[in-house]
């Protein structure tokens, strides 16, 4: 059995005095679910408010990108012992946030996969087509190309280590949710890549979560897909009512 992962990604939303006050709520709510993990990615800024208020939780607090070297001059990066300092313990990869507006690539994504790895963090890789892909029924090849680029290059332990995150780009944010039936075939898409790379033992194990427009009301009938091993969610992770619901949906 695959324990779910329920992440929240907050974007570019809230300061350390939002955090705080969130954790308040959600902590009472959905802070001691004990059949899946709670993971919460807020801003760089807010990481040790994060951890200071999940601390006695099971809630883990995650960042949203990682550069790719232990330290150097690299303007505007956060290193993974940075992260690893403030007491984080996931960290987002490649979102498609980060590929469109901030030139993040497969090959960067690799290398801050492999950053996070190697500073002890669980990366959360996030991949997923975009519309024009889906339409043009390119929507595979997108899914097969990220894994083989972005992925692919790791060896058994790491891949062991990671978590891949499913967003479809026309699902973010739009209210557009893919059906569970779309999630759960590419979600089929990805686990082949990973059992055909890396064997059957690796691709049982690995956890697959989807993200774009989760929601109170659709988490149910997404996570009823076997292939669904949890949700990443965005807008809707950022009131403490609305996320512990779909914590426990
Ligand atoms: P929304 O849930 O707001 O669609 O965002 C999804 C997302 O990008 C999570 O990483």
């Amino acid at each position: 059995m695959r324990r779910p992962v329920m992440a929240g990604n907050w974007k570019m939303y809230k300061t350390p005095a939002e955090t705080t006050t969130f954790f308040e709520k959600f902590q009472p709510l959905a802070g001691n679910a004990i059949d899946c993990e709670v993971v919460i990615c807020p801003s760089f800024t807010n990481l040790t408010a994060a951890v200071e208020a999940a601390r006695g939780t099971p809630i883990r607090v995650g960042a949203q990108n990682i550069g790719w070297a232990k330290e150097g001059a690299f303007t505007g990066e956060v290193s993974g012992p940075m992260i690893q300092a403030t007491g984080a313990t996931h960290v987002l990869i490649g979102h498609s946030e980060r590929r469109h507006y901030f030139g993040e690539t497969d090959e960067t994504v690799f290398k801050r996969t492999q950053s996070a790895l190697e500073f002890g963090l669980t990366p959360i890789v996030c991949v997923g087509e975009r519309l024009e892909e889906r339409e043009a029924g390119r929507a595979e090849a997108a899914l097969v190309g990220q894994f083989q680029k972005g992925i692919a290059g790791l060896n058994e332990q790491q891949v062991a280590r990671i978590v891949i995150a499913y967003e479809p780009v026309w699902a973010i944010g739009t209210g557009r949710t893919a059906t569970p039936e779309i999630a759960a075939d590419a979600h089929r898409v990805i686990r082949a890549q990973v059992r055909g790379k890396f064997g059957k033992a690796a691709s049982d194990a690995l956890r697959i979560l989807y993200g774009g427009s989760v929601k109170p009301d659709n988490v149910k009938s997404l996570m009823a897909q076997p292939e669904i091993d949890g949700v990443l969610v965005g807008g809707a992770s950022l009131d403490p009512a609305g996320f512990a619901s779909i914590v426990n949906f």
